[in-house]
């Protein structure tokens, strides 16, 4: 029994590593990361519905380095948090609930294929990975970041003091 044990233990340690490196890890505490910029985006917008609402971009000390140098150090996490736009009153928009949040990983590395790159999203409620996109980044992300960032590294935001 205890043989067999191992066995399985064994067989599923080979299984991991043939699988490959773990998937995008959930950027815990991203809140309280520095604020890069937030925008808005209206039912017309051709990027709607998904990304209709208000988002904030955040990033961790390594990326906001890349903000300010143009060149992102391996390490580096952006995240993208998209909500609803609440009308609370008004004339007025206000934050509603998070639909998703769009995350870039930078590993020169392992994600040499996207220009260093990695992206995922985890969806609301539940922050559930979409595993889907990931898979699939190369197309569903990382095309229109390698081709349509001005000049920043994959890079569209800009940090603004
Ligand atoms: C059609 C083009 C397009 C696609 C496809 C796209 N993005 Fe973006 N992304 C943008 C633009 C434009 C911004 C900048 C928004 C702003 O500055 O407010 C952005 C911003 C971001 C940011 C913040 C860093 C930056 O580049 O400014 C992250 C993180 C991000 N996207 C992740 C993703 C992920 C993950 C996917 C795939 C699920 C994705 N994006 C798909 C155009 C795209």
């Amino acid at each position: 029994m205890r043989r067999l044990v191992l066995l399985a233990i064994a067989i599923a340690a080979v299984g991991l590593a043939a699988a490959g490196e773990a998937p995008i890890a959930f950027p815990e505490g991203f809140r309280t990361w520095a604020h890069v910029s937030s925008g808005l985006f209206g039912p017309a917008n051709p990027a709607a519905p998904k990304y209709e609402g208000l988002h904030a971009i955040y990033a961790n000390p390594a990326a906001l380095e890349g903000y300010r140098t143009g060149k992102w150090p391996d390490g580096a996490v952006i995240v993208f948090d998209q909500w609803t736009a609440d009308k609370p009153g008004a004339d007025a928009l206000g934050q509603g609930q998070r639909k998703f949040i769009d995350v870039m990983v930078r590993d020169s590395r392992r994600y040499a294929a996207t220009g260093g790159w990695g992206y995922t999203e985890f969806a609301w409620p539940g922050r559930d990975r979409v595993t889907a996109i990931e898979d699939n980044a190369a197309k569903a992300c990382g095309g229109c970041h390698a081709a349509k960032a001005p000049g920043g590294d994959h890079v569209f935001s800009t940090f603004k003091d």
